[in-house]
């Protein structure tokens, strides 16, 4: 119902935009080159009006922010004509996961750690970023990320891992498919269930569907769960420079989606369990200027942010980021 009102509004401000603008022709040509670098068309009038609205309303955003004095750049993306309710029910965790029940005490050495460190650059340790889709499946792709490049660091061999099979049959583990889960509960589904398969032999779609594990085609195991001590980003460092990737979960809130460059911070975020809605790898660590950063592998496709990846503020358990954060040993 609500939806019928809207879109009858909306037909009311087209027929007096010439008196009181909602958007102007000049809004109107950049949402139609934007509609074709993305592939978009929308069946309807009113749907189109409608998008074209909630475009204008994030391009003028970005506009503003860019203008002024921020940490990171924001840009046009593939979810430009979303409200970030719309972004956050199609692509995010629906709260509250778990994050709290991610509990370990991790011991480590004090260090010292080097200044930057970068699993892409260290040798073949990372696949190549993914794309999730419409589907709340983000920590699957932080636990295939992880147990991949762990695993590659232990053998010298680079797979890449199926997120679908997480998707489809990890749900005895506190998991929901493209309802959420977590990469601490995927990993112990992975070591008390016998492996993970390969992307090829077990491939995305993207939806939720029945489990075809198959035992004797599994390619990567895990022997044990390390979770980093919950607020405790030192551990984080560590482990990322001695070790491995880490994956972790935080808040994603509106400014995150348009990230382009730069480094991510934000005063909107909360930093505790109880809001994490995103869960992705850090890959390595550095710093600019002063500001300590995480080097992050996201699953939103290449032409999202830096070429997939982005940078956000390390030290302050920025938007809860150290909350629950954790990696498999593998099995081999
Ligand atoms: C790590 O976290 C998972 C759930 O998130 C939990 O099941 C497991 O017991 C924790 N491991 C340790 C060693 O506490
Ligand atoms: C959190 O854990 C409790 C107890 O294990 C479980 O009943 C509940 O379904 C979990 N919630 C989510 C969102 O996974
Ligand atoms: C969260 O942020 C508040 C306000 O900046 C700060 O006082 C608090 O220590 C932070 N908590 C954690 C767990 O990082
Ligand atoms: C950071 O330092 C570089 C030079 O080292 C400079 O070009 C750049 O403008 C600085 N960035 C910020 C945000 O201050």
């Amino acid at each position: 119902m609500a939806g019928c009102i809207f879109i009858t509004l909306m037909l009311a401000g087209v027929h007096i935009a010439h008196m009181n603008p909602v958007f102007s022709p000049e809004d109107e040509l950049h949402f139609k080159t934007w509609m074709s670098e993305h592939g978009k068309t929308y069946k309807e009038l009113p749907e189109y009006y409608h998008r074209l609205h909630i475009f204008t309303q994030n391009r003028r955003r970005i506009l503003q922010h860019n203008a002024g004095r921020h940490s990171f750049t924001m840009a046009l993306n593939q979810f430009s004509d979303l409200t970030f309710a719309e972004f956050k029910k199609a692509f995010l965790l629906h709260e509250p996961q778990n994050c709290s029940a991610t509990t370990g005490t991790y011991r480590y050495q004090a260090g010292p750690y080097p200044d930057s460190v970068d699993w892409r650059a260290r040798g073949n340790y990372v696949t190549p970023v993914k794309t999730q889709g419409h589907c709340g499946s983000c920590w699957t792709f932080s636990t295939t990320g992880c147990l991949e490049s762990v695993t590659a660091i232990a053998t010298g061999k680079l797979l890449e891992l199926s997120e679908q099979q997480l998707i489809d049959c990890a749900k005895d583990f506190n998991n929901h498919g493209c309802f959420g889960g977590l990469p601490s509960q995927a990993f112990e589904y992975i070591k008390y269930r016998g492996g993970l398969m390969t992307e090829d032999d077990y491939p995305y779609k993207g939806h939720d569907s029945t489990c075809e594990f198959q035992q004797e085609l599994a390619a990567a195991f895990v022997k044990d769960v390390v979770n980093i001590t919950r607020y405790d980003e030192m551990g984080m460092v560590d482990a990322v420079a001695r070790l491995n990737p880490v994956s972790f979960a935080y808040e994603v809130t509106a400014d995150f989606v348009h990230y382009k460059d730069g480094i991510y911070s934000s005063t909107k975020c909360k930093n505790t369990t109880e809001t994490v809605n995103h869960a992705v790898l850090a890959v390595g660590y550095g710093e600019q200027n002063g500001t300590l950063y995480w080097i992050v592998k996201n699953s939103w496709g290449t032409s999202w942010g830096k070429d997939g990846y982005f940078l956000i503020e390390r030290g302050q358990n920025m938007c809860g980021l150290a909350a629950c954060s954790s990696y498999p040993l593998p099995l081999l």
